[in-house]
């Protein structure tokens, strides 16, 4: 589904990314680990077009998308859930999943993301600054669907929220594998993302430092790449 090979990101003059290649297979859930300003997000922004690569290739479904502006990454098929949630705080729950709905025939549409969220349906008209950080993040991933997308990122969705949120987030991104979603998740979060990944990344400075199934992770890895608190 997705094929990142060999990018370099730079900031100005900071070389950020280091030959990061890594691969989603269609229907499952890669992860993508790592410490504080390891260069997470700025891969998942590479993959975007947020911040284009100095070089290396993006390939989704086999067609080359490195060097292409986001909103024509996004039409390619490739949604983000970005981190922090970034939804419109003086817009309604529903205006905010309406900015980014492209629909397609059986595709996700407000009724199917009210299915799925009863609970922004509850709130379809509150501003979205009013939200509590749980409802922001189903937004946020609602908003991201509503782009109907072949591929999802999604950068730290458990970041600050309560354990019986996160197990919420959890039980959503396990639906959307379930109906064949493919995805690329970056946490911090250790426990969730074993449970929920086919595939481990970590990201260390810039580089990845391991790759492997969860069976292969190890504490030794866990203890040099990784907080321990993680
Ligand atoms: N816009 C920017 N300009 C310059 N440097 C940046 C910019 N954004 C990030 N950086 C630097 O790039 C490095 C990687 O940052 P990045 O945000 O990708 O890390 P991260 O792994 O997502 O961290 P976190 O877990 O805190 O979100 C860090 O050293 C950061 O300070
Ligand atoms: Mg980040």
């Amino acid at each position: 589904m997705l094929d990142v090979q060999n990018l370099h990101t730079y900031y100005g003059e900071s070389h950020i990314l280091h030959d990061v290649s890594l691969k989603v297979k269609k229907g499952s859930v890669s992860v993508l680990l790592g410490r504080n300003g390891m260069g997470k997000t700025t891969t998942l922004h590479s993959i975007m077009g947020i911040v284009p690569p100095k070089s290396g290739k993006v390939l989704i479904k086999n067609t080359e998308i490195n060097g292409k502006p986001s909103y024509q990454v996004s039409k390619h098929g490739i949604g983000i859930v970005p981190q922090g949630r970034r939804i419109f705080s003086d817009l309604t729950v529903k205006e905010n999943l309406l900015t980014t709905y492209r629909p397609i025939n059986n595709g996700w549409d407000l009724n199917k993301i009210y299915e799925m969220f009863p609970r922004l349906k509850e709130r379809e008209t509150s501003m979205g600054g009013t939200l509590s950080g749980g409802e922001q993040q189903m937004l946020s991933i609602g908003r991201a669907l509503m782009t109907n997308p072949e591929l999802l990122l999604l950068d730290e969705p458990s970041e600050g929220l309560s354990p019986l949120m996160v197990r919420e987030v959890i039980r959503i991104i396990r639906e959307l594998k379930d109906n064949g979603m493919s995805m690329l998740l970056v946490e911090q979060n250790l426990a969730m993302a074993m449970d929920l990944a086919d595939y481990v990344y970590i990201l260390n400075k810039g580089s990845i430092v391991f790759e492997g199934t969860p069976k292969e992770f190890d504490s030794g890895v866990k203890n040099k790449y990784l907080s321990l608190s993680s």
